[in-house]
């Protein structure tokens, strides 16, 4: 048992990512004395000495017993991921030795809080030895405390919240719409029912509509909620349960959403990139990532139909595109990825998109509506300016066989003062995968659903 030296210097308490500290060796022969907690994230024995890496979630240290801290039982029994608290001086490390913040914490007190099991329930043995898809996701809660996912997610932070910040810059307010609906957004394909008090709900796949309802009221609006999708197929870049960025603009034309849809996906990765240590995460994760060049290229999908055929990049009936055809998420990726450059594809035709979608005025067969596709993912952003004239909304309800009744709601926008609006959303999880170069949307939550899997 290790008693701590009362004695000595008070201990202050700090988080690992403290610089407000002196070091030992720095210029001064006295180091300040601190008191940390966290998990053991790595340790080795060494002459005597036990290294141990300690980790908070805010940063590394490197911690040094010695003496007869070393000797003592926990320290000879310590297991990864035990919870210590560990008290010393800090000082700086020797020429040629490397740690964390270039410090390291020489401990006269140190404390096992919490144990973790060793042997074949050590945490190593769990996720190293049995390191296939499945088995990781099924240990998500452990796995996240590994480097690469504590980073991904670390920027995902990073930019949620650089969202927030731009939206206040652009001046869109912040709203809340309900998760639990009776509308369909994007088609009844992918719609989860549930049983509502003995009535049918779905879970929301877009906060669109209610969206479109407060612009009379709040002007321009964004949220980021969840939406829902029962996406029956396994993919890379779909999840059943998302986190969708999603704003609506009053009085734009389509050329305005473009313009807004450049300078937020811009400015969010200039705020993301201005924190120092994220923009160091993303350097590791994705090496090559560079600042996108506004504007974003603009291509119409009647031009990256003629793309695919001189590519020779077939359809999903694997005869040559054509006019009409849904590009499918194969082919949407190879043509973004040999242009390797963000892409605004515009104007897809009527029958493709979903019900609100405004026609151009130029061409009716096709619609003001635009993805945005980016290398290595594809699309991440659906967008479009949305039909405002009521009798084309009815018609619209009618071609596809919508029931006008639950939707009075939204139909009344175009009854009461309606507008030339528009709107987009954006995947969370498809922007971090291009952001961090994830191979998985999967990757990029914390706990994801897709089908065959709602757990953790
Ligand atoms: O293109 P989508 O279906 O558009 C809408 O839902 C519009 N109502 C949004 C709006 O205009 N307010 O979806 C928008 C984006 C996609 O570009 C994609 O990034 C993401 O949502 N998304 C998914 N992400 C992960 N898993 C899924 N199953 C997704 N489905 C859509």
């Amino acid at each position: 048992e290790v008693k701590e030296d009362t004695s000595l210097p008070e201990a202050k308490k700090m988080k690992l990512d403290n610089k407000d500290v002196q070091l030992r060796g720095a210029g001064t022969d006295k180091g300040s004395r601190v008191r940390v907690f966290g998990r053991v994230h790595r340790y080795r024995q060494q002459k005597g000495l036990v290294f141990i890496t300690l980790r908070d979630g805010y940063g590394f240290m490197q911690c040094i017993l010695q003496g007869d801290l070393a000797k003592s039982y926990d320290a000879i029994t310590l297991q990864r991921e035990s919870s210590m608290e560990i008290v010393g001086e800090l000082a700086q490390v020797p020429e040629g030795a490397h740690a964390p913040d270039n410090r390291e914490l020489h401990a006269d007190y140190f404390k096992v809080l919490f144990k973790a099991p060793g042997g074949d329930d050590a945490i190593t043995n769990k996720v190293q030895a049995k390191g296939d898809a499945q088995t990781l996701l099924d240990l998500r809660h452990l796995t996240l405390r590994g480097e690469v996912a504590s980073n991904v997610m670390f920027v995902r932070d990073a930019v949620e919240f650089a969202f927030h910040q731009v939206y206040r810059e652009v001046r869109c307010r912040k709203v809340s719409p309900p998760a639990l609906v009776q509308t369909q957004v994007e088609g009844g394909a992918t719609l989860f029912k549930f049983d509502y008090y003995g009535e049918q709900a779905f879970l929301t796949q877009s906060s669109q509509l209610y969206l479109e309802t407060v612009l009379p009221s709040m002007g321009d609006v964004y949220c980021i909620e969840k939406s829902f999708r029962a996406e029956k197929s396994l993919t890379r870049r779909h999840l059943s349960e998302y986190t969708h960025v999603e704003a609506e603009l009053d009085y734009i034309t389509f050329d305005d959403l473009l313009v807004h849809l450049e300078e937020v996906m811009c400015r969010v990765i200039e705020i993301t990139m201005s924190d120092p240590k994220i923009a160091a995460i993303i350097k590791e994760l994705n090496p090559e990532f560079q600042m996108p060049q506004r504007p974003f290229m603009r291509m119409k999908y009647s031009e990256a139909i003629d793309w695919l055929v001189e590519h020779n990049i077939p359809n999903e009936e694997d005869q040559p595109h054509k006019f009409g055809d849904d590009i499918a998420e194969a082919a949407e990726r190879r043509m973004t990825d040999i242009i390797n450059r963000p892409i605004f594809l515009t104007h897809f035709p009527v029958e493709i998109k979903a019900f609100y979608m405004q026609k151009d005025k130029e061409d009716r067969r096709v619609t003001e509506s635009v993805d945005c596709l980016m290398p290595g993912v594809g699309e991440i952003v659906g967008g479009s300016m949305r039909m405002d004239d009521y009798d084309e909304l009815m018609a619209a309800y009618e071609r596809e066989g919508i029931d006008p009744k639950p939707y009075y709601w939204y139909t009344d926008q175009r009854r009461y003062g309606s507008s030339p609006h528009g709107g987009y959303g954006l995947g969370l999880e498809r922007f971090l995968a291009w952001l961090c170069k994830q191979h998985t949307v999967r990757d990029c939550c914390l706990y994801p659903r897709y089908m065959g899997r709602c757990t953790p």
